[in-house]
């Protein structure tokens, strides 16, 4: 992306944001992999895989219909808004693992929801991707979409293709900087999308209980925060050491 101006061009670097659940606890979102091993109570494969939803529909729709609930009682922190900022002086791009809407809410402007989103609903037979609509209140069995198939939540679930992946991959390999948050790193294909990255691109990961090691990459920063704690403070760093 180019900003003209009447004296010069000067051309905007490229920032990958890679997000996960970490981002969103302090906004009271639980996080997947919690000390006692369970997603809300449940094991994650109960409640986001095609096999738990075969088993029993009811459980599964319900517990998107209960997180669908509890999102639209929750509000974008100040990782979220802090990221936000980027866009004045960055070609950013937002890659969340996360089915929330919070970076939208905080007004980030690229986002890929790689994992899906709460807030849309899909077919489960037919042609699915065309099938995705907004979707803010429950979904019971029965629900239909037009052609008359049940309707599901627009989630990625384990064993399912992860239909954003390429391009992910393509706009990575462009980061000139990559900031990763909140994530735990154990589910690929998101996990593999910082392999991707040009040689020596810096690499900040912010994350209370990182599970990286400074070794892990080159060029790599660790900040064992939270998102709130720790967000904030690297955006205005980079905007500072950037701007001009
Ligand atoms: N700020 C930042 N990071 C935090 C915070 C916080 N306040 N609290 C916890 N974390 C970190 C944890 O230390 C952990 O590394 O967030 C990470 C959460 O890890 P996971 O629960 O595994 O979430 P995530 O990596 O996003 O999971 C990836 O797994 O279940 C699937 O599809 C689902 O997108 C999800 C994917």
């Amino acid at each position: 992306m180019y900003i003209f101006t009447t004296t010069s061009i000067s051309i905007m670097k490229k920032i990958v944001v890679l997000t996960g659940a970490g981002i969103s606890a302090e906004s009271g979102i639980k996080t997947f992999r919690d000390a006692d091993g369970l997603w809300e109570g449940h094991d994650v494969m109960e409640v986001a895989s095609p096999q738990g939803f075969t088993n029993n529909p009811e459980l599964v729709l319900d517990f998107y219909n209960q997180r669908r609930k509890q999102l639209l009682q929750v509000l974008p922190n100040k990782a979220h808004l802090a990221l936000a900022k980027l866009d004045t002086y960055f070609d950013t791009t937002i890659i969340t693992q996360n089915v929330d809407d919070l970076h939208e809410r905080a007004n980030s402007k690229n986002i890929m929801h790689l994992h899906g989103e709460l807030l849309k609903a899909k077919s489960t037979k037919g042609d699915i991707d065309k099938s995705i609509t907004d979707c803010e209140n429950d979904i019971f069995m029965g629900d239909l979409c037009p052609n008359g198939h049940q309707l599901r939540p627009h989630i990625v679930w384990f064993g399912e293709e992860v239909p954003m992946l390429e391009k992910a991959i393509e706009i990575t390999e462009k980061a000139d900087i990559l900031i990763i948050i909140g994530t735990s790193m154990q589910v690929y294909p998101a996990a593999s999308l910082v392999n991707f990255v040009k040689p020596n691109t810096p690499i900040y990961f912010i994350d209370p209980k990182p599970s990286v090691s400074k070794n892990s990459f080159n060029n790599l920063t660790i900040i064992s925060k939270t998102a709130v704690n720790g967000v904030p403070g690297i955006i205005d760093d980079l905007i500072k050491t950037y701007k001009n």
